[in-house]
């Protein structure tokens, strides 16, 4: 690994003169008067990064922000960190791991085991054509049993890719150890007809060894023969899909972390849904922004910029939180995607030397698909005490024919991220007419209740389209953006043992759920445990 050895981020210059030009400039930083003093502000604040523009014109910060952020990414050797990973150091390194989930979508040949990766990609890629040439008659459903980073992301890319998943199959994905998530799939299924995919790195997760196994006694006690056939796992612990019975199984390797490994053979379902051919087009979109990453100046390098911009809100400007609109019903389920990717990552309080932070990481992320969440949480947006970030996320062409509903979903679009920088003062809204407002309450009092504080930022990213290419990009853009904050922040962007205790306490609070013994526990749990069991 190359010398990182580095201030902490709050010690460098960088920062020092990030704090005094936020209490000089960027506190009171307007986005409509940066506007007005600059004509050419879109053009300056746009960036072309493989199938992804980003108009990052409506945040609250300026070009003097943006070269000093870059300063702090160099006095936190960001380029090196990179470096590092992408060359496949240990930089996971409470786990001792490397981090290479890049090289699953590196072209033959080109990235760290690459004879390895192409040889499970191959089979794998084989496997897939195979179910698809089966789809209808032997194949109709295929479940994915799988949670976390072994379901979210083929989930939602399966949404994404829709137009291009094999009508003749039907994709599920079970992931929730809730008997109410597998029990009414399991009703409308024919294991004559159904494909289980157990997904599990460990293959050890509680949630999706209980669901296999209910769905492999459902198997059997529906009749269905020959659970090889049925049955395929994805898991780099090959030995325990062996002893669940598991014959065809494609593996991966521990440096591909959980909620990166959507390019693995965890990605086997949408493969399935998509084929190889548009599969290695997704990895081919991947690989084109790992390149950008790897090689535009920071400057212009799109997922450094992004990842900068959510430090200055975050640890600047005091932002906790970021909303995700994407204003495509095909990414309803990037959303929750991105809060496993972030949140993750970057939900961290120590350093990588484990010394406590004294400033804030990963904001909470969060959203719906536009324009639902319009007629939900938007207002609190547009009026709420709180300042939120908000990230739309707009495609230019649809795979519909409904070329006016388009039209009116990116005009809702472009209407909001306009509304929450422009605001509406209380003269302004005394002007206009209001017919469903109280004609009796006093006009100066109505007027601020309808007025907008406005100023509020938000970066909207456009896709020409929805496809596998554009998806593989846009998914590795966020990777390389959490890598950046997480870097500057100096995390362990990588690990995640923020979800061991809550799984520790519950193996030892089921078999209290039997005995109702409830000693040595803490009143609250007592007193539930016991109602639960009465
Ligand atoms: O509990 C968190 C976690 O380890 C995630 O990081 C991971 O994506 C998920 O559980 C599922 O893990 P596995 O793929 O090993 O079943």
């Amino acid at each position: 690994m190359p010398n990182l050895a580095s201030p902490r981020c709050d010690a460098t210059v960088a920062w020092a003169a990030l704090r005094g030009h936020h209490e000089a400039h960027g506190r009171e930083f307007d986005l409509r008067q940066a506007f007005a003093d600059d004509p050419m502000r879109f053009d300056r604040f746009g960036l072309q990064a493989p199938e992804v523009f980003a108009d990052l014109s409506k945040n609250r910060w300026d070009e003097l922000t943006r070269r000093l952020l870059v300063e702090l990414a160099e006095d936190c050797h960001l380029a090196a960190r990179r470096d590092a990973m992408l060359a496949g150091d240990p930089i996971n390194t409470t786990e001792g791991r490397a981090v290479l989930h890049t090289a699953l979508r590196a072209p033959r040949g080109a990235g760290p085991f690459s004879t390895d990766v192409h040889d499970v990609l191959d089979r794998m890629l084989a496997y897939a054509e195979r179910i698809r040439a089966e789809a209808g008659a032997a194949y109709t459903d295929i479940v994915n049993i799988g949670i976390g980073g072994s379901d979210l992301g083929p989930r939602m890319a399966a949404i994404a890719l829709q137009p291009y998943c094999h009508p003749g199959l039907r994709l599920h994905f079970v992931s929730n150890v809730d008997g109410h998530d597998i029990t009414p799939l399991l009703q409308g299924l024919k294991p004559e007809r159904t494909l289980f995919v157990v997904a599990s790195k460990t293959f050890t997760t509680q949630e999706t060894m209980s669901n296999a196994e209910v769905a492999r006694e459902w198997f059997v006690a529906n009749g269905g023969k020959d659970t090889a056939r049925h049955f395929v796992g994805v898991t780099t612990n090959l030995k325990a899909a062996a002893e669940f019975g598991i014959t065809d199984t494609f593996g991966f390797w521990d440096w591909v972390g959980g909620r990166y490994s959507l390019w693995s053979a965890i990605g086997l379902p949408l493969a399935i849904a998509i084929g190889a051919d548009a599969f290695r087009t997704f990895l081919d979109g991947a690989h084109a922004m790992d390149k950008h990453f790897a090689q535009a100046p920071l400057l212009q390098n799109l997922p450094v910029q992004l990842g900068l911009l959510d430090v200055w809100y975050r640890n600047f400007h005091g932002f906790t939180s970021r909303s995700i609109a994407p204003y495509h019903q095909g990414l309803a389920r990037l959303p929750a995607y991105l809060q496993q990717l972030e949140m993750e990552s970057n939900g961290k309080g120590v350093d990588s030397d484990g010394r406590t932070l004294p400033f804030g990481t990963s904001p909470v992320v969060w959203g719906e698909p536009g324009t639902n969440g319009q007629h939900a949480y938007f207002q609190m947006l547009h009026q709420g005490t709180d300042v939120v970030p908000v990230e739309f996320i707009a495609v230019k062409r649809p795979s519909h024919g409904h070329a006016d509903l388009h039209t009116k979903l990116l005009a809702n679009c472009l209407a909001q991220s306009q509304a929450l920088m422009q605001g509406k003062t209380s003269a302004e809204a005394a002007t206009e007419k209001a017919p469903t407002a109280s004609q009796t309450l006093d006009r100066t009092v109505l007027a601020r209740h309808r007025s907008f504080p406005g100023n509020r930022p938000s970066t909207t990213l456009l896709l020409e389209t929805l496809n596998p290419r554009s998806l593989g990009a846009l998914i590795a853009l966020y990777e390389h953006r959490v890598f950046t904050s997480g870097a500057i922040w100096g995390i362990n962007s990588f690990d995640q043992w923020g979800v061991e205790l809550g799984k520790a306490l519950c193996n030892q609070l089921l078999p209290r759920f039997t005995s109702g013994d409830s000693t040595g526990l803490d009143g609250s749990t007592a007193g539930l445990l016991a109602r639960l069991r009465g």
